[in-house]
């Protein structure tokens, strides 16, 4: 699904021959509310994403009706958002505002991806789709870095920068296309993950790609020719000996129409082979099928265009697309019921379920439910005593091992987080019957995106099923919940969990567990750096005032204290990013049990270690002092 040239493309009106796209469906309202948009301002948004994929995808927009409306909303969006910035930047190149107004909506667009809602109604559909279906937005900021770099004009000398140059920008759009489309139909594995796993596979789709960018290429060679832009490499102008200025000028030569024929020869090429992928949905492969006919199809209308194609941008003729896509939404509707969708995006969280939450505080509230007792492990054994100067005022701990305890035992690693959750709950009444202060626990860092789609699914599930349950025991037992990490990427469940319990337990005074979700170190210090920056400039901190307790004071929780001790567990001795600021002077114990394995004890036998530890912060241990009856040794 190319989407973007160096230099985006105007939209020409379609010729008398041009294909129009069919009539959205009639029960478009029906569509939006099977696909989750149930706002009026986000299915205006998906409303703007759909007409932008209408106007520009000629191809892509009647594709996109093969879908089921959850899938199809969201081929909107990410299609939809990314024609929208295109076509920000697509201004004559005597508009000189154009680079500041693609510059606006990106800036606003990354602003609003890290705080993970937007009040622009296409960014919303954009924001809402990545949330729901838990796309990393790190391919929309490479997207938009390039696109920034392409204002000031973008030449290719070969092939290799070409090929490099549409794989940054464009590959990683199809690629998550292609993990939502596999991912939504069961399939659980990132679509770079299942080729690599095929011989042949990743390079035979690399080349299917490749064809597709120089197809769309030669499309928009008219477009891009009317801005100066030469959409190809000099390389395979040199190949066909045809002179940059004469392109340009628009010269129509014999080498020209050599170029386009060998061009097109091997963008046809390209799609000769479309390699099997056996995973796939029906209905998908359908779906992909014809894609590659359209392409097909595009590639004649090339070819027949000749010396117009200097001047106008061929279009598919209604006749041809309707040859294609009728029978594909033929198998595709029988595909789809005969195999419906087996994932469905995360529900909105409903009213019912946060007014579930408050209710559940309004009935702790109005029992006036005393503070009980946590259970004691069942082994009865009681926390070791010890005298309060020695006990750490703040433990955190890196809960690893999940993976390694499921595999050790030939089961899936998601089993190992079901496993691991239930560990949380017997430390936390380990650290309220010890009467520590203040636990923090490492449940999902900003790095831990990088791991398979199922895993991450499964661990944005038990995440806030864990933290739900610790709500259970909050109240009775007092212990206040806080959230420390980045909402930006988090499924919108997850979020409005972490928020609603710490808002909840914000009256307790026991134990202060912190649930770092989405945390990074580096992250918080960044997000910390950026917020100080932006009061100084507002003039709100003189920048001679910066001190380290002020710093703090940006942390995702300034009241965090320092860490005392940090505990990791799973046998790996490192800190992974785990709370930099906080963590400088914490004691380190290190165990080799894996999380599932850990229970409270676990974490006494690491204070008491803790306790028999001497701290120095970069001072001398202290001097027993002598008895005063004992004289210092004389000089000589
Ligand atoms: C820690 O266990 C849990 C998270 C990172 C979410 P791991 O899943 O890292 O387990 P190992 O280290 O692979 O065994
Ligand atoms: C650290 O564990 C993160 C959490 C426990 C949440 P990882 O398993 O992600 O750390 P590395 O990758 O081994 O350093
Ligand atoms: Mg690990």
């Amino acid at each position: 699904m190319p989407t973007t040239s160096p230099t985006p493309a105007t939209p020409t009106s379609p010729t008398p021959m041009s294909y129009t796209p069919p009539t959205p469906h009639p029960f478009l309202g029906t569509v939006y509310h099977r696909g989750g948009a149930h706002t009026p301002s986000l299915r205006r948004g998906y409303q703007a994403c759909r007409r932008a994929t209408r106007r520009t995808g000629e191809i892509e927009y009647p594709l996109s009706l093969l879908l089921p409306p959850p899938l199809r909303l969201a081929a909107w969006a990410l299609y939809g958002a990314v024609r929208t910035v295109d076509d920000l930047a697509d201004a004559d190149p005597h508009d000189t505002d154009a680079p500041h107004r693609l510059d606006a909506w990106i800036t606003a667009c990354e602003e609003d991806l890290r705080q993970g809602h937007s009040t622009d109604p296409v960014r919303q559909a954009l924001i809402h789709t990545l949330l729901t279906w838990n796309l990393q937005p790190a391919f929309l900021h490479t997207l938009f870095e390039q696109l920034r770099q392409d204002t000031a004009g973008r030449r290719f000398a070969t092939w290799r920068e070409w090929q490099r140059y549409n794989r940054l920008i464009n590959t990683p759009l199809v690629l998550r296309t292609a993990s939502l489309v596999m991912r939504a139909t069961g399939v659980p594995f990132e679509p770079e993950v299942l080729a690599a796993g095929l011989p042949g596979v990743e390079e035979a789709w690399q080349q299917v790609v490749d064809a597709l960018y120089l197809t769309d290429a030669l499309v928009d060679l008219a477009d891009d020719l009317t801005r100066g832009h030469v959409p190809l490499p000099d390389e395979a102008l040199d190949e066909a000996e045809v002179s940059r200025t004469d392109l340009l000028e628009r010269r129509h030569t014999p080498a020209f129409a050599r170029m386009v024929d060998h061009l097109t020869d091997r963008a046809t090429a390209g799609f000769r082979h479309l390699p099997a992928l056996p995973a796939l949905h029906p209905a998908i492969s359908t779906a992909l099928t014809a894609y590659a006919d359209l392409y097909r199809l595009r590639l004649l209308r090339v070819k027949a265009a000749h010396t117009t194609l200097l001047h106008t941008t061929p279009r598919l003729r209604r006749r041809d697309v309707h040859r294609v896509l009728a029978p594909a939404r033929a198998k595709a509707a029988i595909a789809w019921s005969l195999f419906p969708l087996p994932v469905r995006p995360a529900p909105l969280p409903t009213p019912a379920r946060v007014e579930g939450l408050t209710e559940k505080v309004r009935t702790y509230a109005a029992r006036q439910q005393p503070i009980t007792r946590p259970t004691p492990h069942p082994s009865g054994v009681r926390p070791p005593r010890l005298p309060a100067e020695a006990m750490p005022r703040h433990v955190a701990i890196i809960m690893d091992g999940n993976g390694r305890w499921a595999t050790a035992r030939g089961l899936p690693r998601t089993e190992g987080h079901r496993a691991g959750a239930n560990a949380v709950t017997d430390v936390v009444h380990g650290a309220v019957e010890i009467g520590l202060e203040n636990l923090t626990l490492y449940m999902f860092s900003t790095e831990n995106w990088k791991r398979p789609a199922d895993e991450i699914q499964a661990l944005m599930y038990e995440i806030p099923a864990c933290v739900q349950r610790l709500l259970d025991d909050s109240l009775p037992l007092d212990i206040r919940v806080r959230w420390a990490g980045l909402p930006g990427g988090l499924p919108a469940d997850v979020r409005e969990t972490l928020t609603e319990v710490e808002q909840a337990t914000r009256h307790c005074t026991g134990l202060t567990l912190t649930a770092c979700v989405n945390y990074g170190g580096r992250a918080e210090l960044t997000f910390a750096a950026r917020q100080l920056t932006e009061d100084a400039l507002a003039g709100k901190v003189e920048p001679s005032q910066i001190s380290e307790h002020l710093l703090a004071q940006y942390l995702h929780v300034p009241e965090l204290p320092d860490v005392d001790l940090l505990l990791r567990t799973g046998g790996d001795q490192r800190v992974s990013n785990f709370l930099p600021w906080q963590a400088a002077y914490a004691e380190l114990v290190f165990v080799d049990t894996c999380w599932p394995d850990i229970d409270r004890r676990d974490l006494w036998r690491a204070i008491e270690q803790y306790a028999g530890r001497t701290r120095r912060y970069g001072s001398v241990p202290r001097q027993p002092q002598p008895p005063a009856d004992v004289k210092a040794p004389a000089r000589s």
